[in-house]
């Protein structure tokens, strides 16, 4: 039988369990997928642990995860664009990609270019689609300057990579053990704490046009009231609050989640313009020890499951 990750009660990562499931079986419209690779992301951990209840409340045993990438083990029996065998990235809105096996609906498949490693496919999902609205949403283009926070992160490290192709200048938000990577993905690396603002005057010659929040916090106050950014050029995929405050956009995964987008990204991947840095891969039966290092908000690029 295929096993999947369970959780029964709101909590910790030791709700987390891998178990036996009965095999899915894909209807009309969908295929069943044998995962390769799943990411993971700081979403799922909140979901877990009962923060987002009032929002998307879970039904126990919940499954979890979104991001995938793996090969077509079954199709329903209308599908005709998609055969046996082949490879695809894609996600699931079910909670259920970190599994063995997981129906999907065809529309929420791509195929896998063959240069694209199986862990940076499966970790695409969420990250891309979300990077790609951010840069989107506050209009980059060439000569623009926009900071960024959280800027080695799962989004972040794909929100200056993104913004850098629109021919826009990055300044990226980061620990210093980070700083090097953003130099070579062509961003300008600033310390956060203390001074922050000041460091990114210093950095941009006092002028930034835009602003994309990955972490909250602060950003999005930082960005009106001390970098005199217009409201209509920041966009925040986390602060609420200061979303509401402000006035700022706050586009998403939502927002770009499409077939489309990811077969673009993968392009992207393919050609080598755009990298996902994989920061650690578990099997996943080690799946909370994947949440563990997560959830310290430390990870550069992305943490994948591999079943
Ligand atoms: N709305 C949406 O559609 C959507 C979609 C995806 C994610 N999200 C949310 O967006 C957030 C980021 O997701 P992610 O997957 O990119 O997370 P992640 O991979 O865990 O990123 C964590 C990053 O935060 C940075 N960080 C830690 N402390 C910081 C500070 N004080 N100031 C600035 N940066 C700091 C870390 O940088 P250093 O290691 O350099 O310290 C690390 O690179 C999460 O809260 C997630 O829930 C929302």
């Amino acid at each position: 039988m295929p096993r999947a990750v369970r959780f029964d009660a709101y909590g910790d990562v030791d709700v987390l369990e891998v178990v036996e499931i009965e095999r899915p079986s894909p209807g009309p419209a969908e295929a069943l997928i044998r995962v390769k690779a799943a990411g993971i992301n700081p979403g799922e951990a909140s979901i877990r642990k009962g923060l987002m209840h009032e929002r998307w409340p879970a039904t126990f045993p919940s499954g979890e995860g979104s991001d995938l990438a793996g090969v077509v083990e079954e199709v329903g029996a209308d599908v005709d664009s998609l055969s046996v065998g082949e490879e695809v990235i894609g996600w699931t809105d079910l909670r259920a990609s970190h599994a063995e096996l997981v129906v999907v609906p065809v529309e929420h498949l791509t195929r896998k270019p063959a240069g694209v490693p199986w862990e940076v496919a499966g970790a695409l999902f969420i990250a891309g689609t979300t990077a790609y609205a951010a840069v989107r949403a506050v209009s980059l283009s060439a000569g623009d300057t926009v900071v960024v926070s959280g800027a080695a992160g799962g989004v972040g490290s794909l929100v200056v990579q993104l913004a850098r192709l629109a021919g826009a200048t990055a300044i990226g938000l980061a620990g210093e053990s980070n700083h090097q990577w953003l130099l070579e993905h062509g961003a300008i690396p600033v310390a956060y704490g203390d001074g922050v603002a000041d460091r990114i005057r210093e950095v941009s010659d006092g002028h930034v046009d835009a602003l994309i929040d990955t972490f909250g916090g602060g950003y999005v106050a930082l960005a009106i009231e001390e970098l005199g950014v217009a409201s209509d050029r920041i966009d925040t995929i986390i602060d609420w609050a200061a979303a509401e405050q402000y006035g700022v956009k706050t586009e998403g995964t939502a927002a770009a989640a499409s077939a489309g987008v990811l077969a673009e990204l993968a392009a992207l991947l393919d050609r080598g313009e755009l990298e996902i840095p994989i920061a650690r891969v578990y099997p996943l039966e080690d799946v909370r020890d994947a949440y563990r290092e997560l959830e310290r908000r430390h990870t550069r690029g992305k943490i994948v499951l591999v079943p």
